[in-house]
């Protein structure tokens, strides 16, 4: 109900805006750059499922507490594509919403009331605009951006000032896009909830956004990542990138029991199981005592046969893990620019291309992160 009532609001937000024009996936709008207009995304039904449609719309307004973001560039993470083929596992509409919770750009404008950024600051959103710190609240998990709230593939953007961070310096717009879902998710899932230490073996399922987040954040802390890949190519990749253990788990059906050998026997400290129900008993399998399970994904699918007397013979802990707080953002963050990590984008695209972007994520042949610049 609550989160009908969200949506609901989210929309109005988008039907107050008068749409001067419309245009089909993947065509353009030649001119939207007049101080008046933008350009931004809208999703639209089609089938059963929904399409990309660039409008041209007025230019947002900050309100007294908002901040005026000229957005250079987002990224997509799995959820984008399942809210494209309408399966993401609720029964809300999005017709009519901005897609992508992920984006970071220039600050351009603030309100009367701002006191955290001023005109230059470099931004990121945060995922949900009104989760800050503490434990989330039911309101503060329904403003997801690019979902119930607004998203991020919009030239400018007007958000609320508590709802964006300072990005850190090294990184640049294409690079800090990639941060506010799949960093924040890997963040929590190895630091807060797992409390990883350097020297732990460290279980990543496949090559994608969460799991490379993960090898790059255990490298850089001085832990042990291992990780699988459907393709050999990519596990010689995540090699050069640090990984001390390697799985192919197309090639390999068991492939644990390589992980376990990799870990000399000892069994891996933590997991980021983004693949649920065929990774997740694989993966308590080869847990080691007092071991740590974040619960993340279900690229497999949700729901597996979980022998939960195992979880207790060992004193291993789980985790249901769902991105993070503005707080988790900023403390990652922290770690992302003391030890200078830079994440992995495998391809940009321009603003005008972005279907063919959720294309590419479809066709599965990337690693890391895929960026749209604006
Ligand atoms: N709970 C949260 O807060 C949260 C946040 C972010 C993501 N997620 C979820 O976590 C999962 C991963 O998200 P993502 O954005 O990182 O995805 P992604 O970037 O699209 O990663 C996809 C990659 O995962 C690997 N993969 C696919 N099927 C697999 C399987 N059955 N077993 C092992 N690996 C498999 C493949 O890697 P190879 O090509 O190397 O085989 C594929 O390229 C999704 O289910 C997503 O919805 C949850």
């Amino acid at each position: 109900m609550i989160r009908r009532i969200a949506l609901h609001a989210a929309k109005f937000r988008v039907a107050r805006i008068a749409l001067f024009s419309t245009i089909a996936f993947g065509a353009t709008i030649a001119s939207a750059q007049d101080e008046l207009t933008i350009r931004q995304y809208q999703f639209e039904p089609l089938e059963g499922r929904y399409t990309l449609v660039m409008k041209e719309v007025p230019r947002p307004v900050a309100g007294d507490h908002d901040v005026l973001v000229r957005v250079r560039a987002t990224s997509l993470n799995r959820r984008d594509l399942n809210m494209l083929h309408n399966d993401y596992g609720d029964d809300a509409s999005y017709a009519g919403g901005i897609p992508l919770s992920d984006g970071a750009g220039e600050v351009i404008a603030v309100g009367d009331a701002v006191t955290r950024f001023a005109v230059g600051d470099r931004v990121a959103g945060i995922f949900f605009e009104q989760w800050i710190d503490g434990p989330p609240s039911e309101a503060a998990l329904l403003s997801d951006r690019g979902g119930n709230a607004g998203g991020m593939l919009s030239e400018v953007i007007a958000t609320h000032e508590d709802s964006l961070v300072a990005i850190p310096d090294h990184l640049s717009y294409e690079e800090a896009a990639t941060l506010p879902c799949a960093a924040v998710t890997a963040w929590v899932g190895l630091f807060k909830r797992g409390r990883i230490e350097p020297g732990q073996y460290v279980l990543l399922e496949g090559t994608g956004g969460v799991s490379i987040f993960g090898l790059l954040f255990a490298d850089a802390l001085g832990a042990k990542p291992i990780i699988t890949s459907s393709r050999d190519e990519k596990l010689q990749r995540a090699v050069e990138m640090g990984a001390v253990g390697t799985a192919n788990y197309r090639a390999n059906p068991d492939w644990q029991l390589a992980v376990k050998e990799a870990t000399g026997g000892h069994g891996v400290d933590q997991v980021l199981d983004v693949g649920g129900r065929d990774t997740l008993a694989k993966a308590l399998e080869i847990l080691a005592y007092g071991g740590h399970i974040a619960l993340i994904g279900g690229l497999s699918g949700y729901g597996s046969e979980i022998p939960t007397d195992a979880i207790m013979w060992i004193n291993a802990t789980t985790s249901g893990v769902y991105v993070g707080s503005r707080e988790d953002f900023e403390a990652m963050n922290a770690f992302i620019s003391e030890h200078r990590v830079r994440p992995l984008i495998d391809r940009v695209f321009p603003f005008e291309e972005a279907p063919d972007a959720y294309e590419f994520m479809e066709n599965g042949d990337f690693m890391g992160k895929i960026v749209i610049r604006l």
